[in-house]
């Protein structure tokens, strides 16, 4: 769809978008009359692109914006019909370019943020309700003994932030603590999951303000402009800390402090390191549910980078890494073979591993250290008794 469109910016008609023409993230407008003329009359702009019959040659743009003259008659109206630009799409050119390099990278390793399509967040999903993934159930149950002391002095003026909001269900329990709250943005890149969960909360909770947020939280969110001069409550449930290496991790800790504030304070569940045999099961349910949420990668990307990855040419691992604290997840070339996908052809010899996913696993002092490191103190934690998971807040 975004091919087609910009293959026809030298069509008979301009294209309309809905993406206003505002400054890059930490612009800042000049001093004197420029600043002011550009606040005040180009905010309320949209951008353009292309051009019309009528644009002189070599004007035509992928992004426009001017002013015309009506006489001058570059703006011919035109008709064009347009099918919808599904949000989900605008990932598209990320993973495409995710993939490539990943799989040109020696060991082969691809971001486990590529899971969460449509259909892989509902594997997640599936994979929370199996008995042996028990850190799902496990934080579950230490917030809802927790929930009274987390909201205690949060107002009807706090705006509760979550990253990778997914299904929204534990954010329940805390609306559930605090009535008050009015303001929640969950941000979260599949789009589908988040517009199904957006609906379930405004029906269950009609007097809460439901702000969703599509986009990786990953990358340089802009501020929303609801947390402006408000007290802000991040929330990071899930461990999903886990699926960053240390750097990664103190990294996205200190741009959450950035985007919520140095006032703010951030709730971060995170697993804890235990026996080897917990985790191993936890990564490899018997019922094969992680082993589908695995694959469902090569699914993924032969639908939408026409692969033609063979399901059965690869198998679900997992390695308990013990020096890194971490389980990670692979899947293994059964045989020596040739993949094409996004228009590229890889390699995979028999046994060859690509790595798809790491959850490092915490102790008290190896997740304060990390706190630390990004600019926060753990100000309280509770560690729930075995398995154990934990939940910080931190300030
Ligand atoms: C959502 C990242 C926390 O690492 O435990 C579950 C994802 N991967 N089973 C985790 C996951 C395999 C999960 N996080």
């Amino acid at each position: 769809m975004r091919q087609g469109c910009l293959q026809q910016v030298t069509d008979v008609a301009w294209q309309w978008t809905a993406s206003a023409y505002l400054g890059y993230p930490g612009f800042r407008p000049g001093a004197g009359a420029v600043g002011e003329y550009n606040g005040k009359f180009m905010s309320g702009q949209m951008s353009l692109r292309g051009g019309s019959a009528f644009t002189p040659a070599g004007h035509a743009r992928a992004t426009y914006r001017n002013f015309f003259a009506p006489e001058k008659r570059w703006v011919r109206a035109g008709l064009r019909l347009a099918r919808d630009h599904a949000p989900a799409e605008r990932g598209d050119e990320g993973f495409a370019a995710g993939v490539i390099a990943g799989l040109s990278a020696k060991p082969k390793s691809l971001s486990p943020k590529y899971f969460y399509d449509a259909a892989g967040s509902d594997l997640f999903e599936a994979i929370c309700r199996t008995p042996e993934y028990y850190p799902t159930r496990t934080e579950t149950r230490l917030l809802h003994d927790i929930a009274d002391a987390l909201v205690a002095g949060w107002t009807a003026d706090t705006v509760l932030v979550e990253f990778g909001s997914g299904a929204s269900d534990k954010t329940r329990i805390l609306l559930d603590a605090c009535p008050a709250l009015r303001t929640y943005v969950p941000i979260d890149i599949s789009p589908d999951a988040l517009h199904a969960a957006t609906a379930r909360l405004q029906s269950a909770y009609p007097r809460m303000n439901v702000v969703p947020l599509v986009g990786d939280f990953t990358q340089a969110l802009s501020r929303p402009e609801t947390l402006e001069n408000r007290p802000c409550v991040g929330f990071f449930p899930g461990s999903t800390i886990g699926n960053f290496s240390p750097d990664e991790a103190r990294e996205l800790l200190r741009a959450f402090r950035h985007l919520l504030g140095t006032q703010a304070q951030l709730i971060v569940g995170a697993d804890m390191v235990k026996d080897e045999a917990t985790l191993h099961a936890a990564y490899d349910d018997a019922a094969g549910v992680t082993a589908a949420f695995n694959k469902n990668l090569l699914v993924r990307m032969n639908r939408e980078l026409q692969g033609d990855f063979d399901l059965d040419a690869f198998a679900h691992l997992t390695v308990w890494n013990a020096e890194r604290a971490r389980i990670e997840m692979h899947l293994v070339s059964r045989r020596d073979h040739v993949v094409t996908v996004a228009g590229q052809r890889f390699r995979f010899a028999a046994g060859e591993r690509l790595h798809t996913e790491n959850a490092h696993k915490f102790t008290p002092e190896s997740f304060a250290a990390l706190c630390h490191d990004a600019g926060w103190a753990v100000a309280r934690q509770w560690i729930s008794p075995a398995p154990a998971f934990g939940v910080f807040v931190l300030s």
